[in-house]
């Protein structure tokens, strides 16, 4: 689901090397950094289309794209990266590499300097930085429920089973 948009509108985006990278990644669980990017996206045009919400689509993708496109494995800490305030400030640092690589909108800047609003203090300043900011919440949500995946006992069938994946894969 919504393929076509993606590619339509982010194909450099998939082909670059430094976003390829993200796959090594890991956000939550076992998710990687590029397959939440990707879900965070779909999510944000699933609720565009679920809320009839005007927006621009290209802006609203390349912005859920490139939102954590901070590019280091917060999860190893290292002296010169002890990555301890990663929620405060892989907002810039996704920034900054994003600006390096792509022109980027007043829209796309405001998605992924505040995707961690409350955290940024300052609110997203467009409906496209707040469809993705929800987005990026429900994801992480659905993400971590994963982190249990196949460790949840069910009672009755005396198995293990596999919480439900999200309805955006
Ligand atoms: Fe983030
Ligand atoms: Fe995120």
């Amino acid at each position: 689901m919504y393929e076509y948009e993606l590619r339509k509108y982010a194909n450099d985006i998939f082909e670059s090397e430094n976003f390829k990278s993200t796959k090594e990644y890991i956000q939550h669980g076992n998710m990687s950094v590029q397959e939440h990017s990707i879900n965070v996206a779909k999510a944000s045009l699933f609720i565009r289309d679920k809320f009839k919400i005007r927006c621009n689509t290209k802006d609203l993708i390349r912005g859920a794209l490139l939102h954590d496109y901070f590019l280091y494995d917060w999860h190893k800490s290292d002296i010169v990266n002890p990555h301890r305030l990663h929620g405060f400030f892989h907002p810039s640092r996704s920034l900054q590499n994003a600006q390096r690589e792509y022109y980027l909108t007043a829209r796309q800047r405001d998605i992924i300097i505040k995707h961690m609003w409350p955290l940024t203090v300052i609110p997203p300043m467009c409906r496209e930085a707040w469809i993705v900011t929800s987005a990026d919440k429900f994801c992480s949500l659905m993400e971590t429920l994963h982190i249990h995946k196949g460790k949840i006992h069910n009672r009755k069938l005396g198995k293990k089973y596999a919480m439900p994946s999200t309805v955006l894969h």
